[in-house]
């Protein structure tokens, strides 16, 4: 009888039900927690933009905070608000993959590391009572050294001085390229200009400290991170690509010139 139980076949049937069972419990959670896990990176997301326009006030409930973000998209050829879709239905984390609504970036294009560049962007704008932009929020990407990293950049009403900056998604090593969540770094870009009179991208990171003494520096620069000068080359080239030409330049002349 004994031997009956302990033959070959049972141990293998016992095994491929444990398996089977365990295979059950694993795919239905995945199932069941797929919805809250999509929720919580979308309030994530949402906090990253409060937080990056400076208005993320702890305690609050995320989703009452945002309804004073207003969210449209922009087409960034023409630099134009755009209404070719509902912002409800456009997914800014994979836009960039859509041939329909994107494409190659050529090497010379290319300095953020992309690959590809999404046509329509969504963009976050905070208005004063008069209607008028208090802050603009515009997401960047952009390869460090391990990673895509992914963030928000704030601007003030003058749509050149930055309000914040942040990112909610990297790879970037800890205690160095990930200094870049650093709050101490983070608030060195605050106040800093993202354009000279010539309407140059200038904003960026520097190797080493900015030194104190030179106004160019003073007013466009942030210290580089140590031990991590190509994570903040990185940074820079995000910088550079996003408020560029094929970034958000047309978009931010265009408001900047009331055309939009
Ligand atoms: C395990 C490991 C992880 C690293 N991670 C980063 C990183 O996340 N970002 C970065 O810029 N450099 C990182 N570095 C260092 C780079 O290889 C490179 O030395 C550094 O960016 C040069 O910066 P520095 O001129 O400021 O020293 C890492 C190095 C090692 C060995």
């Amino acid at each position: 009888m004994s031997n009956k139980k302990d033959s070959i076949q049972n141990v293998i049937k016992v095994a491929l039900m444990v398996c089977l069972a365990c295979a059950v419990v694993v795919s239905s959670a995945s199932v069941i927690l797929r919805p809250i896990q999509e929720r919580n990176q979308e309030l994530d997301f949402r906090r990253n933009i409060l937080s990056a326009a400076g208005l993320l006030e702890p305690g609050r409930s995320v989703e009452e905070q945002f309804e004073q973000i207003e969210v449209r998209l922009v087409d960034l050829t023409t630099g134009q608000f755009t209404d070719v879709m509902d912002p409800a239905d456009f997914d800014p984390r994979r836009a960039a993959s859509i041939p329909e609504i994107s494409r190659n970036l050529s090497n010379q294009e290319d300095i953020a590391g992309l690959n590809r560049r999404e046509d329509i962007a969504e963009v976050y704008l905070v208005r004063n009572d008069a209607g008028e932009i208090d802050v603009l929020i515009l997401p960047v990407r952009g390869y460090g050294l391990w990673s895509t990293m992914r963030g928000f950049l704030a601007l003030d009403n003058d749509l050149n001085t930055v309000v914040g900056l942040g990112f909610y998604d990297h790879a970037e090593t800890p205690g160095l390229g990930g200094e870049i969540d650093n709050p101490n770094w983070k608030s060195q870009w605050v106040g800093k200009k993202v354009y000279d009179e010539d309407q140059s991208v200038q904003l960026g990171v520097k190797k080493g400290s900015v030194d104190s003494s030179n106004e160019f520096e003073q007013r466009h620069r942030v210290d580089g991170l140590s031990g991590a000068t190509l994570t903040s080359n990185g940074v820079t080239n995000m910088v550079q690509f996003w408020f560029g030409e094929q970034g958000f330049k047309a978009f931010v002349q265009n408001l900047k010139a009331g055309e939009v």
